[in-house]
C-alpha cells in the first residue's frame, strides 16, 4: 500500500479529484504456509475509494484497513470535511480491518491504485476508480486512463444482458465486459483462456484512448496492462542486470545530454524470476496510469532476486524504485505472472468467422471463443536519467515557485550542447542533431505551422516573429483542438512544428496525426522524452527543461522559446544577409540564464504588488510585438492558478474595444520594454493614463521615458536583452506576480481547481 500511494502522490498532479487502490488481500492471520499458497489460487481484492487528495485515501486506507486514527488522517480530512462524509457509506474493503503488524507477507501481489481528473461524471467516491464488475466481489478490477467513446452502446449492450451498472464513468464498461466475456467463455467450454486473452477480447470493443490495467481473483497475483492512444510505461525493477547505455534515437538532436532516455545495451528482453513476490500497481487519472509491482516480502524468497514490476502514466511514479523502464506502444498488452512480463502486440485482422462482427454487439450467435491474435514483441528496455529530487519541492514550498526558479538552469541546459562555443567562449554555430537531416526540407516548405495548446501555443506567438524574420517563411500558428474542428488545409510541402510539455496533450496529438495523414513533415518540440508526440513526430528538439510537475506550465514556457529560437538559427544558417542579426542574437542567448536570475530577484517586489492586488477581480495584461505573447501568458498564469479573471490583450486592439474597461480601479500591465515597438506603447501608456488607468509597467532597466510619462505607475525593471529573446525575460515578473497571488489568495498554485497537468483526452 506504501507504494501505491507514493507512486499517486507522484502522479497527483495529473489529476486529483479522487483516488482509489485495489490490492490482494490477506484475509486469514492464522493460516499456515500451505494455507497461503492455497490462497493465492484464490485471493480476495480490497477496493479502497477516497475523494480528494491523495492524503485522504491515506487517511481513509489507514483507518479502515488497519484500525489506524492517527494525526496525519486529521490532517488529511480537515482538507476536505464533505469528502470524510461520503467516505463512510461508500467503503468498499469489505470491513476488513487488521493491524500493520499482524499482515503477513504474500508470496504474490498484484495491485492497482488511480488519480482521477473527472470526465464522466462528478468526482464522488462512486465514480472513483479502480471500477470493478461487481462491487461485492470485486472480480474484475480496472484503472483506466482515457476515454472510452463506445462506452454508451457498451453499457446498452450489458444492461440488455443483464448486467448491473452503478457509476456514470465510461470505464465501468471494462470490467463489466471483463466479467461478462470470462463467464461466456466458460460456458463454452472455454476453460483455459488467460487473462491476457480475457484482456485482449475486452480491449477489442473498445473504441477511444485507454491505458488499462487489469487485476482479478480469477487470475491471483497476475495483471495485465493494455495501452491504446494514452501513455503507458512499465518500469522493470531487480537486484540483477549491468544498465549500460546508448543514446536513444528519435527526437534527440546529438548531444548526449540533451537525452533524458537512454536504451540499455544489457538485458533487453523480459526477466525470468525464480519464485517469490507480487504485482502491484499505482496508477494516475481519468488522465491515468498505473504502477505494477512486484514485491518481494517473503523470507522463503531469499535466493531470488528481487523483481517488481511498475505501470505508470509517467516516469515519476517508478523513479524512486527504478530507473530501467520500457514504453508500451499502441495495442502493445503486457502480461505479468509468475515473476515474468511478456508483451504482446494485438494483430490487427478481421475474425475469420462470418458471423463474427466487430463492435459491441460481438460475439453473436453464441460463438464465445477468443479470437484476438497478436504476437510477442519485444521493447526496448531504457534507461531513465531523472533524478528523484527533481520530482521533489526541496526548499520550496511549491512546484510552481521551484520551477520558475529552476529557469536560468533550465534555459542553460536547453541551450547545452546546441549552441557551440569557439575558443574564446563567443557562440559560433547552433547544432541540433535531430533536426540537421531535415533542415534542407523545412526550407524548402511552402510555408511552416506553430501548433500547440494553452502555454504551448504561446510559445509559438512569441517565436512566430522571429521565424518569419529568419527563414522569409509564411508562419501560421494553429491552436490544435482548432486544427480538426476546421478541417485545416495541410499540404505536404508544409512543415508542422508541434509544441508541447508533455508530449501527450490528446489535441496536439490528434492535430499531428492529422498533420501526418496529409503528409505534412511533422517537427516536436517536446520536453517528455519518450511521450507520444516525441515518438510520432518526424524530427524534433527535446526542450531538457526537466520535470515539471505544476499545472502551471512556467519553465517549459521559455525553455520551448529559447528551443525555438536555436531551430529558426539552424534554419538561416546559410543567410549572409542575416549574419549579424543571427550573430546578435546568439551572443543574447549566452547572456540569457544570467539576466533570468537578475529578473528572480524580484520576487520580493513582486510579493509587494501580490498584496497589494490580492482582492483584485480582474486585470488586464497589454502587451505587442514579441510581447503579445507575454501579455497573454501571463493572464493564462493569473487566471488559471490565482482563479482571477485576466486579459491578454494585443495593444494595438485596445481602441478597437478594450479600453473600455479602463478606469481607475482596473489593475492594467503594459509590457514596454524597448524593442521596435517602445514608442507604441508609449502612446499606449499615454493614452491609458488619459483615462485614468492604474497601471504597472515592465520596463527595460536602463529606461528613463517611462516613469516620466506615467509617474504615477508602479514601474517593473527587467534586464534589456535581444528583442527576440526579451520575451524569456519578461514573463518572469508576471509568472512570480501570479504565484505570490495565488498562495495570498490561498489557493493551491500546483493544482488548481479543475485543471490537470497532462490534458490527454479531447
Ligand atoms: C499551462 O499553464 C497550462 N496548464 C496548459 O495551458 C498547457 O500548457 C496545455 O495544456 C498544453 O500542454 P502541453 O504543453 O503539455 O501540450
Amino acid at each position: 500500500m506504501e507504494k501505491l500511494l507514493v507512486g499517486l502522490k507522484r502522479l497527483e498532479y495529473r489529476g486529483y479529484d479522487s483516488a482509489g487502490f485495489a490490492m490482494d488481500d490477506d484475509d486469514d492471520d492464522d493460516e499456515d504456509e500451505e494455507g497461503r499458497k492455497k490462497r493465492n489460487a484464490k485471493k480476495v481484492i480490497i477496493v479502497c475509494r477516497e475523494v480528494g487528495k491523495i492524503a485522504n485515501l491515506e487517511a481513509l486506507a489507514r483507518k479502515e484497513l488497519f484500525g489506524e486514527d492517527d494525526d496525519d488522517e486529521n490532517d488529511a480530512n480537515n482538507n476536505n470535511n464533505n469528502n470524510k462524509a461520503s467516505s463512510k457509506s461508500n467503503n468498499s474493503s469489505n470491513g476488513r480491518k487488521k493491524s500493520s503488524s499482524s499482515i503477513k507477507p504474500l508470496d504474490f501481489c498484484a495491485s492497482i491504485a488511480h488519480t482521477r481528473w473527472a470526465t464522466h461524471g462528478p468526482p464522488n467516491k462512486i465514480n472513483t476508480h479502480p471500477h470493478t464488475s461487481d462491487s461485492r466481489e470485486n472480480e474484475f478490477v480496472v484503472v483506466h486512463n482515457g476515454i472510452i467513446t463506445n462506452h454508451a452502446p457498451l453499457r446498452a449492450m450489458l444492461e440488455r444482458r443483464g448486467m448491473k451498472f452503478e457509476t456514470d464513468t465510461d470505464t465501468e464498461v471494462i470490467p463489466k465486459l471483463c466479467k461478462f466475456l470470462s463467464d461466456k467463455f466458460e460456458e463454452s467450454g472455454e476453460k483455459d483462456v488467460t487473462f491476457r486473452q480475457l484482456a485482449m477480447e475486452v480491449t477489442r470493443q473498445l473504441q477511444g484512448a485507454y491505458a488499462l490495467v487489469f487485476k482479478s481473483t480469477k487470475y491471483p497475483g497476475e495483471l495485465v496492462a493494455a495501452k491504446r492512444g494514452s501513455p503507458l510505461l512499465m518500469g522493470i525493477s531487480d537486484d540483477s542486470g549491468e544498465v549500460s547505455c546508448v543514446i536513444d534515437g528519435n527526437l534527440s538532436d546529438g548531444a548526449e545530454e540533451d537525452v533524458l532516455l537512454k536504451k540499455a545495451s544489457g538485458n533487453k528482453k523480459r526477466k525470468s524470476m525464480t519464485g517469490g513476490a507480487a504485482a502491484a500497481a499505482a496508477a494516475d487519472a481519468d488522465t491515468t496510469t498505473t504502477p505494477t509491482t512486484r514485491i518481494t516480502t517473503t523470507t522463503t524468497t531469499t535466493n531470488n532476486p528481487k523483481v517488481e514490476f511498475y505501470f505508470a502514466s509517467d516516469a515519476s511514479a517508478m523513479v524512486e524504485h527504478t530507473k530501467r523502464v520500457l514504453v508500451l506502444e499502441d495495442d502493445d498488452v503486457c502480461h505479468c505472472h509468475d515473476g515474468t512480463y511478456k508483451i504482446y502486440k494485438v494483430e490487427k485482422q478481421k475474425h475469420p468467422h462470418p458471423g463474427y462482427t466487430s463492435g459491441h454487439d460481438s460475439p453473436e450467435y453464441g460463438l464465445y471463443k477468443p479470437v484476438v491474435l497478436s504476437k510477442e514483441v519485444e521493447r526496448t528496455i531504457e534507461t531513465l536519467e531523472m533524478e528523484v529530487e527533481s520530482i521533489m519541492k526541496g526548499e520550496f514550498d511549491h512546484f510552481m515557485q521551484k520551477e520558475i526558479f529552476e529557469q536560468p538552469e533550465a534555459i542553460s541546459s536547453t541551450m547545452r550542447g546546441r549552441l557551440v562555443l569557439d575558443v574564446l567562449g563567443a557562440a559560433e554555430r547552433v547544432m541540433l542533431g535531430g533536426m540537421s537531416q531535415f533542415a534542407a526540407t523545412i526550407r524548402r516548405s511552402r510555408r511552416i505551422i506553430l501548433c500547440g495548446c494553452g502555454t504551448s501555443y504561446n510559445s509559438a506567438i512569441a517565436i512566430r516573429q522571429l521565424f518569419e524574420e529568419l527563414t522569409e517563411l509564411p508562419v501560421t500558428l494553429e491552436l490544435a483542438s482548432d486544427v480538426l474542428d476546421r478541417r485545416c488545409p495541410f499540404f505536404r510541402d508544409d512543415t508542422c512544428i508541434f509544441i508541447s510539455q508533455s508530449g501527450e496533450t490528446a489535441d496536439t496529438l490528434k492535430a499531428l496525426e492529422y498533420a501526418k495523414a496529409k503528409g505534412a513533415l511533422c517537427v516536436g518540440i517536446v520536453n517528455t522524452v519518450g511521450s507520444a508526440i516525441s515518438r510520432a513526430t518526424d524530427c524534433g528538439v527535446h526542450i531538457n527543461a526537466g520535470a515539471e510537475i505544476g499545472v502551471a506550465s512556467t519553465k517549459a514556457y521559455t525553455c520551448q522559446i529559447v528551443a525555438m529560437v536555436l531551430v529558426a538559427l539552424s534554419l538561416s544558417e546559410d543567410s549572409r544577409s542575416k549574419h549579424t542579426r543571427r550573430d546578435d542574437i546568439m551572443q543574447g542567448l549566452l547572456k540569457l540564464p544570467g539576466c533570468v536570475k537578475e529578473c528572480l530577484k524580484m520576487d520580493a517586489i513582486l510579493l509587494e504588488l501580490a498584496q497589494e492586488l490580492k482582492e483584485e477581480h480582474s486585470l488586464l495584461i497589454f502587451g505587442r510585438g514579441f510581447n503579445y505573447a507575454t501579455a497573454l501568458e501571463g493572464a493564462l498564469k493569473v487566471k488559471e492558478v490565482a482563479l482571477v479573471h485576466s486579459e491578454g490583450i494585443l495593444a494595438g486592439e485596445m481602441k478597437h474595444g478594450p479600453l473600455a474597461l479602463v478606469d481607475k480601479h482596473m489593475p492594467i500591465i503594459v509590457v514596454c520594454t524597448n524593442d521596435g515597438s517602445y514608442e507604441k506603447q508609449q502612446s499606449v501608456v499615454q493614452q491609458l493614463k488619459a483615462r485614468d488607468g492604474r497601471l504597472i509597467l515592465i520596463v527595460s532597466d536602463d529606461d528613463t521615458e517611462m516613469e516620466k510619462t506615467a509617474p504615477d505607475a508602479v514601474i517593473l525593471r527587467v534586464p534589456k536583452v535581444e528583442d527576440c529573446l526579451q520575451a524569456v525575460v519578461n514573463i518572469v515578473p508576471l509568472q512570480l506576480l501570479s504565484y505570490h497571488l495565488t498562495v495570498l489568495r490561498g489557493h493551491n498554485c500546483d493544482q488548481p481547481r479543475n485543471l490537470a497537468k497532462s490534458v490527454t483526452v479531447e
